[in-house]
C-alpha cells in the first residue's frame, strides 16, 4: 500500500474515533446533568428560573395582552349590538346537513329520550328549552361537533371578522316544541357569544326565530344553519300544532360561559 494512502487512512480513522468520543462523552454529560437534578431543591430552583423567565418575557406579555383585550372587545361590542352593528347580522348556510341526517338525529334523540326518561327541561337556567344534550347521544356526538369545528364554526368566524382560533363550542343540543312540552321561547339573548339553529323538520305550522332587528320570521329549509350573534335578541315563535325539531348550538369567543365559575384577576 502506498504510505500517502496509508496516512490519510490513519488519519481519517482518527478523527472518526475522536468524534466517537467526544458524541458519547456529550450524552455522559447531558445524562450527569439530567441525573444531577435530583433533589427537590435543585427541581424549584429549576422552575422558579425557568417560570421567571417565561413570566417576564415581554413577546409573550404583550401577546397575551393584545389576545385578550381583543376577544374582550368583541364580547363587550356584542353586549352593547344595535342594529347597524356587525353583530345584528343573521346568516344562512345552505345544506349544513342532509335531511336524512336530520330525521337520524330526531330519531337518535327520541330513541334516547325514551330509555332516560323523557326530554329534560331544566339545563337551561334562564331560558329553559325542552331539549337534550348532544354529547348524551353517542351515536351523534362526534359527527356533529365535527360538522360544526369544520362548516359553522369557519364562516361565523368570516361573517362576525373573528379569529377561527379562538372560537369554541360551549354546547350542543336538540330542542324539541309540541302542545305537550314546550311550544315557545320568550324574547332572550344567549348566554354565549355566538349561535346557530338548524331546523331538523318541517312537520309543524307556525315556529321559526324572530330576531329583534329583523322584520321577518326566519325559519329555513331543514338542513340549513342561522347563524347568529348570542346577544341579538331572539325569540322562538310559537308553533300552532305538529313537533318542531331544531339543532341549537352555542359558541363561546376565548371564554367557555360554562366553565365561567372561576375567579380571574388579583
Ligand atoms: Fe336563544
Amino acid at each position: 500500500m502506498n504510505d500517502k494512502i496509508l496516512i490519510v487512512l490513519i488519519i481519517a480513522v482518527s478523527v472518526i474515533i475522536i468524534i466517537l468520543y467526544i458524541s458519547v462523552n456529550n450524552e455522559e454529560n447531558l445524562l450527569k446533568n439530567t441525573s444531577s437534578i435530583n433533589s427537590k431543591e435543585d427541581l424549584k430552583e429549576l422552575f422558579k428560573n425557568y417560570n421567571h423567565k417565561i413570566i417576564n418575557n415581554k413577546d409573550l406579555i404583550e401577546e397575551s395582552n393584545n389576545i385578550e383585550s381583543k376577544l374582550f372587545k368583541v364580547c363587550e361590542d356584542a353586549l352593547n349590538i344595535t342594529k347597524d352593528s356587525i353583530y345584528s347580522g343573521v346568516y344562512i348556510l345552505k345544506n349544513i346537513m342532509t335531511k336524512k341526517d336530520c330525521l337520524r338525529t330526531i330519531y337518535e334523540a327520541e330513541k334516547y329520550a325514551k330509555v332516560h326518561g323523557g326530554w329534560k327541561n331544566g339545563r337551561h337556567e334562564m331560558y329553559p328549552t325542552h331539549d337534550i344534550d348532544i354529547r348524551n347521544i353517542y351515536t351523534m356526538e362526534n359527527y356533529i361537533y365535527h360538522l360544526a369545528h369544520s362548516s359553522i364554526l369557519p364562516k361565523v368566524a368570516e361573517k362576525f371578522n373573528l379569529n377561527l382560533r379562538y372560537l369554541g363550542i360551549s354546547e350542543i343540543f336538540i330542542v324539541k316544541y309540541c302542545k305537550e312540552g314546550q311550544t315557545k321561547l320568550v324574547e332572550h339573548e344567549d348566554g354565549h357569544d355566538f349561535s346557530f339553529i338548524i331546523p331538523l323538520n318541517k312537520d309543524y305550522v307556525g315556529g321559526g326565530t324572530k330576531f329583534k332587528f329583523l322584520k321577518d320570521i326566519v325559519d329555513p329549509d331543514i338542513g340549513n344553519c342561522t347563524i347568529f350573534c348570542g346577544k341579538h335578541r331572539h325569540k322562538g315563535v310559537e308553533i300552532k300544532s305538529g313537533e318542531r325539531y331544531i339543532l341549537a348550538g352555542f359558541l363561546n369567543y376565548g371564554w367557555n360561559f360554562l366553565k365561567r365559575d372561576f375567579k380571574i384577576g388579583n
